[in-house]
């Protein structure tokens, strides 16, 4: 089994799952006005962003979700058997991405389909990745915690720079049909955050519906659910015996793992990458 990666557009992606020529048809897929995008830097909370949207799109109720594997009820743009399930989903369709806004589909920009941007502290989406890295068969063995760290913080991984990916995509912030909001916020306050989801969406949920989104979207919930949790994933794309997709789900797991003087390293370049973006997140260093 080949691991080898491939450039496009100056990303990394990997010859399994991805291609070139799939990387062009989604930059000219065909957006439609009311396509809802949930779009992150992988291992940001892209699954349990679109367990919160399958679930809003259903007013709480599960069985979607619970029939449906989420690779087919959000599929991922940029794979070739995601390209080809989202050209063929009904509409309204939710279609999950992690491509840089550079390699997103033209027409979104022009369209006003919706945006749902998730954005995670960057360390604990290193770590996140570091043990993805492991499990996914597509992803090269990212070797010591010491050498991934700084191909991560090179952009020398799969789907390239997070800071490049964050960047390009809250230039977009100010449009209407754009939505940000971080992992953290969700774990502070799922309801809220909900609300906040169905807002922007134009969806008016009951009290009992928001109850059971969150319930619903719980990492407990979500880890029992064989169409969330990728049980159902083939061997040769997921080695879940060597640990669960849905790992930890916490917040500041990077402290377990990076030492003061690798996250002092981080701090550094993170500063200098961060600086000019002029927004601060809850994660900045002092
Ligand atoms: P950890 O590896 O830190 O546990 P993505 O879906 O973008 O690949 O992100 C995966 C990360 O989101 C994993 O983080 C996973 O555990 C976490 N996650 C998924 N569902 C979650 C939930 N319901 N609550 C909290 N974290 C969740």
């Amino acid at each position: 089994m080949s691991r080898g990666y491939f450039q496009h557009g100056g990303v990394t992606f990997p010859g399994l799952l991805y291609s070139p020529r799939g990387l062009e048809a989604a930059r000219d897929f065909p957006v439609e006005d009311d396509d809802v995008f949930n779009v992150t830097y992988q291992k940001s909370g892209t699954v349990w962003m679109l367990e919160i949207l399958s679930l809003i799109r259903s007013d709480g109720d599960p069985h979607w979700c619970r029939s449906v594997p989420n690779w087919d009820r959000g599929p991922w743009l940029e794979t070739v058997l995601g390209l080809r399930r989202a050209r063929g989903n009904p509409r309204p369709r939710l279609i999950s991405s992690h491509l840089p806004v550079q390699l997103f589909p033209k027409s979104f920009f022009t369209s006003k389909a919706k945006v749902i941007y998730t954005v995670r502290n960057p360390k604990d989406v290193l770590v996140s990745l570091y043990h993805f890295s492991q499990i996914f068969r597509p992803y090269k063995d990212p070797g010591s915690l010491e050498q991934f760290l700084e191909k991560f913080l090179e952009g020398d991984v799969p789907f390239g720079s997070w800071f490049d990916h964050v960047r390009g995509w809250l230039e977009l912030r100010g449009r209407e049909n754009f939505f940000c909001i971080s992992y953290e916020e969700l774990q502070q306050d799922l309801r809220g955050s909900v609300e906040r989801l169905c807002a922007f969406l134009g969806r008016d949920l009951s009290a009992g519906a928001l109850d059971a989104v969150v319930a619903n979207a719980s990492f407990a919930a979500m880890s029992r659910n064989r169409m969330s949790n990728f049980s159902l994933s083939p061997l040769f794309i997921l080695d879940l015996r060597r640990g669960p997709f849905l790992r930890k789900g916490i917040s500041g797991d990077w402290k377990n793992h990076l030492t003061v003087e690798q996250s002092a390293r981080f701090d550094r370049v993170y500063r200098e990458r961060v600086a000019g973006l002029g927004v601060t997140f809850p994660w900045d260093p002092p």
